[in-house]
């Protein structure tokens, strides 16, 4: 009985896994998703603690350490969720991604032992274990880089001297340790096994530690994917299915987004994992175009704005700095008022992690019929009377488009520059992500508004109000 009520749970929570990620889609059914998402996975595992039985008839045991262990990350991942600053977002997820990882390496360390004791080796449970245990730590150590990267911890990103060829041997040896292992456990010591958890925690790091710049959050997302894989792997050692679905599920949305994202910035994959981005990310001083940009008043943004037919905002990382969402929603509000059309253009990779524009902007609860997706909005901006970027810089570089010379070149992006007048806020001349001058804020049709996004907003608020 025990058994089935269990098989049922499973059940439940496999489909509560596909339904929230479905839901996770949209702004507006995201939270209700991962909710979802969320109760499926404590009733997988409050019924695991409940119900699960070995093949001799008793349960999992230990219940107090598991317990006092679920208290303890239950605590320390509620408090760091809730203090987390939405810019510091991606290295959260790394760190919180990298535990995935190392859950999934320390279950097949100890799944080796009972592997290598057992009379029969079944190759399947062997190449499982040792497929969980490789790209679990190579997920752990890598995320725990991508951490450090993220968080300002570690500033450079060196290459070693034949570093390729190096990453290459290494992986070579992890693999053939792991094949090694599968088909000879009762053979090899058991500081072979430990051996190869070192060697693919070094892989992790020496996988990590060259990439950079923009292709950071590209390398997090294909961690994702390594860490769902090494799940689905436990979840097929111990023919668990809520543990192969959660594990399918993380590895194919991860993969997606890894190839969506690759996509955005118009960078294959090889190139992010072979090859350093030009310019390390926040660089400044970059040589670009040089010129002088217009400045334009905070009474002449607004009454250019208030008098326009159509209005299109390109939020971008300043926004998020500034917290300027529920402000920039209000303005919209006002001028809407007015008869100004208004929309938002969002860029896939605009601030820092995918959807961070679109989390920021729900939360200040712009209609979602306002968000315009890039390709969707692109064709209009040459009938578009103004367009206001606000802290954005990167994804509306029209050097993406024409300068080879570029380390943006090719990556598509919103094309403001096509637009009557250009408006762009941020608190001075320096560069996105990417390091480098925009050529956009020396146009012809360009205009800067200098200042934090949100001070700067709350004028244009007041200006407005005032005509
Ligand atoms: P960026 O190109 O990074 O530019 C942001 C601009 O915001 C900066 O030039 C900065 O200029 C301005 N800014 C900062 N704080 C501000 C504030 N308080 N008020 C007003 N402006 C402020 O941003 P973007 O256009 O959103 O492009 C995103 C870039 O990040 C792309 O290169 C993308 O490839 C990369 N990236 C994206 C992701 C994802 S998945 N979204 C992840 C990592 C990297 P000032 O200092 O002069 O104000």
């Amino acid at each position: 009985m025990e058994h089935i009520i269990l098989d049922v749970c499973y059940l439940v929570a496999s489909v509560l896994f596909v339904i929230g990620l479905k839901k996770l889609s949209h702004p507006d059914s995201a939270r209700r998703g991962n909710l979802m998402a969320a109760f499926g996975m404590g009733a997988a595992i409050l019924a695991t603690i409940l119900f699960h039985k070995n093949d001799a008839g008793e349960g999992i045991g230990n219940i107090g350490y598991i317990i006092a262990a679920i208290a303890v990350g239950g605590v320390i991942g509620t408090l760091s969720a809730k203090k987390v600053k939405m810019t510091d977002m991606p290295q959260m997820v790394s760190l919180f991604n990298g535990m995935g990882g190392a859950c999934a390496a320390l279950i097949s360390l100890e799944e080796f032992h009972h592997y290598a004791e057992s009379f029969d080796h079944p190759i399947g449970t062997g190449l499982s274990i040792m497929a969980g245990l490789i790209i679990g730590s190579i997920s752990f150590s890598g995320s725990m880089i991508a951490f450090a990267k993220l968080q300002g911890i570690m500033e450079k990103s060196p290459r070693l001297p034949m570093g390729n060829i190096i990453n290459s041997l290494v992986i070579l040896a992890t693999l053939g340790g792991g094949i090694y292992l599968a088909f000879t456990p009762e053979t090899a010591g058991s500081w072979v096994v430990y051996g190869l958890f070192a060697v693919s925690l070094l892989y992790g790091v020496l996988f990590v530690v060259p990439i950079g710049g923009a292709d950071m959050p590209v390398v997090i997302s294909l961690l994702n994917s390594f860490t769902g894989m090494a799940a689905a792997f436990g979840g097929f050692l111990y023919h668990n299915q809520v543990m192969l679905t959660g594990g399918i599920l993380v590895g194919a949305a991860g993969t997606l987004l890894t190839i969506m994202m690759c996509r955005a910035m118009n960078r294959s994959l090889t190139s992010v994992l072979f090859s350093a981005f030009s310019v390390a990310g926040g660089a400044s001083g970059a040589a670009g175009p040089q010129g002088t940009a217009k400045e334009m008043s905070v009474q002449d943004a607004a009454v250019l704005m208030s008098y326009s037919n159509n209005l299109v905002i390109v939020p971008g990382y300043g926004l998020a700095v500034a917290q300027a969402q529920h402000a920039i929603h209000k303005m919209a509000i006002m001028l809407e008022e007015k008869g100004v059309k208004v929309s938002y253009a969002v860029h896939p990779v605009a601030g820092r992690m995918p959807g961070h524009m679109n989390v920021l902007l729900a939360e200040a609860n712009v209609p979602y019929e306002q968000l315009r997706d890039m390709e969707e909005i692109n064709p209009d901006f040459s009938s578009t009377d103004v367009v206001l970027v606000v802290g954005a810089n990167d994804v509306v570089n029209p050097a993406a488009r024409h300068d080879k010379s570029s380390p943006i070149y090719g990556m598509p992006i919103l094309d403001a520059d096509k637009a009557k007048t250009v408006i762009v806020m941020k608190r001075g001349m320096n560069p996105g992500y990417a390091g480098i001058e925009n050529e956009l804020f020396f146009y012809p049709n360009n205009y800067m508004l200098f200042g934090d996004a949100k001070k700067s907003i709350e004028k244009l608020i007041e200006a407005i109000g005032a005509l």
